[in-house]
C-alpha cells in the first residue's frame, strides 16, 4: 500500500473524491483526513497508479504521506514540530549531504507563520540526518502542512502545483484557477452534445478546461466577455492548449446572451466586485446576467456560479427563477467564495 496525500482548495474535497474514484477505481479514499480540509487521503495497491493520480485536475499537489500529529496554536506548536520532525523515520529518503528543502501551507488562525514552521522542521531534519537545505537545487521537498491544529506530514511528489497548466501565457489579473474551474464543470454535468458557454470568460479558463476534460461529450462550447483583450487572449491560450478550433469566442455583454444563444450550461466566474471598474453596480451586473441567462436557457439547464458575493447571487438568481440547489464553499487564493448551482426546469 502506498498512502498519498492529496491537496486541493479547500472545499472541493468531493469533486476530489469523484475525479480520484474515476482516475484510481480500487483506492480507499479518506476525505479530510483527521479533519484537515483541502486534503485527502488515498490509499493505492499499485505504486504505477502515481502516474494517474498526478494527470487528475481538481488537485494540487501530491505527496506522499509520512506522519500527522496534533499541535496547538501558539509559538510552543514550533517546539512540537521540531521534535515531532526530528524523530521522523526518514532513512532512505534523507541521508547526510541530500539536499532538501522544506515548504508549509498554512490554514487557520496561528501565533507562527509558514516561514516560522518551515524554519522548525528544517531545522530538525538538518540536526537528525545532517541534510543540506538547498531552496532551489533540491532532490527532496518536504511538506509540513498546518490546519488548525493538525500538522501534516509528506514528501512531495509534485514539484509545481498541477493547477499551473502549461497552455497560459495570457495574464488575466482575476483568473481562475483551472482546478477550480475543472471542479465547477464537474457540478454542471453536462450531456453529450450540450451547449456550454461562458459569458464572462475573461482569459476563458473554463471554456478551455471543459473543452481538455470533456473531450468525448462533444460539447458545444461558447467563451464571451466584454472585453476585447481578454477574448484575444483566451483565443490565443485556447489555441496554445491545443482546442483553439474547439470553442467559439466572441465580445459580448453577458446582459444580452439571450439574444446569441440557447445554453444548456452556464458555467462562470464573474467579478467578485472587489476592483469594479467605478459606476458599475455589482447588483445591477448580476441582475442583468441573471435574467438573460435565464431567459437564454429555454429548454431549462443549470448554471455553475462562483462568487463571493453569494449571499447577493443566491437572491438574485431566486428572484429570477432559478432554484438553488447547490452551496458549495471554496478557498480561492485566500478569499472563501462560493459555488452555487442555479436549475431552471
Ligand atoms: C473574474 S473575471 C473572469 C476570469 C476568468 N474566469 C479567467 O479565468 O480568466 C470576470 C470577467 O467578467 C467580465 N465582464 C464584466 N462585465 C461583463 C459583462 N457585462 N459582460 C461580459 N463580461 C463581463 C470581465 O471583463 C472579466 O474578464
Amino acid at each position: 500500500m502506498v498512502d498519498l496525500l492529496l491537496t486541493c482548495p479547500p472545499g472541493l474535497e468531493d469533486v476530489v473524491e469523484l475525479e480520484a474514484m474515476e482516475r484510481v477505481p480500487y483506492a480507499r479514499i479518506s476525505k479530510r483526513p483527521l479533519g484537515v480540509k483541502g486534503h485527502l487521503l488515498l490509499s493505492i495497491s499499485d505504486p504505477e497508479q502515481v502516474s494517474s493520480v498526478l494527470s487528475m485536475r481538481s488537485i494540487h499537489h501530491v505527496m506522499r504521506y509520512v506522519t500527522s500529529f496534533r499541535i496547538g496554536r501558539g509559538r510552543d506548536a514550533l517546539n512540537t514540530i521540531y521534535r515531532e520532525v526530528a524523530a521522523l523515520d526518514l532513512d532512505g529518503v534523507l541521508n547526510a549531504g541530500t539536499r532538501f528543502r522544506v515548504t508549509s501551507a498554512r490554514l487557520g488562525r496561528h501565533e507562527f507563520t509558514s516561514m516560522d514552521v518551515q524554519r522548525a522542521a528544517g531545522q530538525a531534519l538538518v540536526d537528525r540526518f545532517s541534510s543540506k537545505v538547498d531552496l532551489e537545487h533540491y532532490d527532496v521537498e518536504v511538506r509540513v502542512d498546518v490546519v488548525g491544529e493538525q500538522c501534516i506530514v509528506g514528501i512531495a511528489l509534485t514539484r509545481e502545483s498541477l493547477h499551473r497548466r502549461g497552455y497560459r501565457a495570457f495574464h488575466h489579473r482575476a483568473a481562475l484557477k483551472p482546478s477550480i474551474a475543472y471542479a465547477m464543470l464537474r457540478l454542471a454535468e453536462p450531456r453529450e452534445g450540450n451547449i456550454l458557454v461562458d459569458p464572462m470568460c475573461g482569459s476563458g479558463t473554463i471554456p478551455i478546461e471543459a473543452a481538455l476534460s470533456m473531450r468525448m461529450l462533444n460539447l458545444e462550447l461558447y467563451g464571451m466577455d466584454v472585453n476585447g483583450v481578454y477574448i484575444d487572449g483566451a483565443r490565443a491560450d485556447a489555441e496554445r492548449a491545443g482546442v483553439g478550433d474547439r470553442i467559439r469566442f466572441m465580445q459580448y455583454d453577458c446582459r444580452m446572451l439571450d439574444s446569441m444563444i440557447t445554453p444548456d450550461r452556464i458555467v462562470t466566474n464573474p467579478p467578485y466586485g472587489i476592483r469594479m471598474e467605478p459606476g458599475i453596480g455589482i447588483r445591477r451586473l448580476y441582475t442583468g446576467f441573471a435574467r438573460a441567462a435565464y431567459r437564454a436557457m429555454v429548454g431549462g439547464g443549470r448554471l455553475v456560479v462562483i462568487t463571493l458575493k453569494h449571499g447577493m447571487m443566491r437572491d438574485i438568481l431566486s428572484s429570477v427563477g432559478f432554484a438553488v440547489s447547490r452551496d458549495v464553499p471554496v478557498m480561492h487564493g485566500d478569499l472563501w467564495t462560493h459555488i452555487l448551482v442555479g436549475e431552471k426546469r
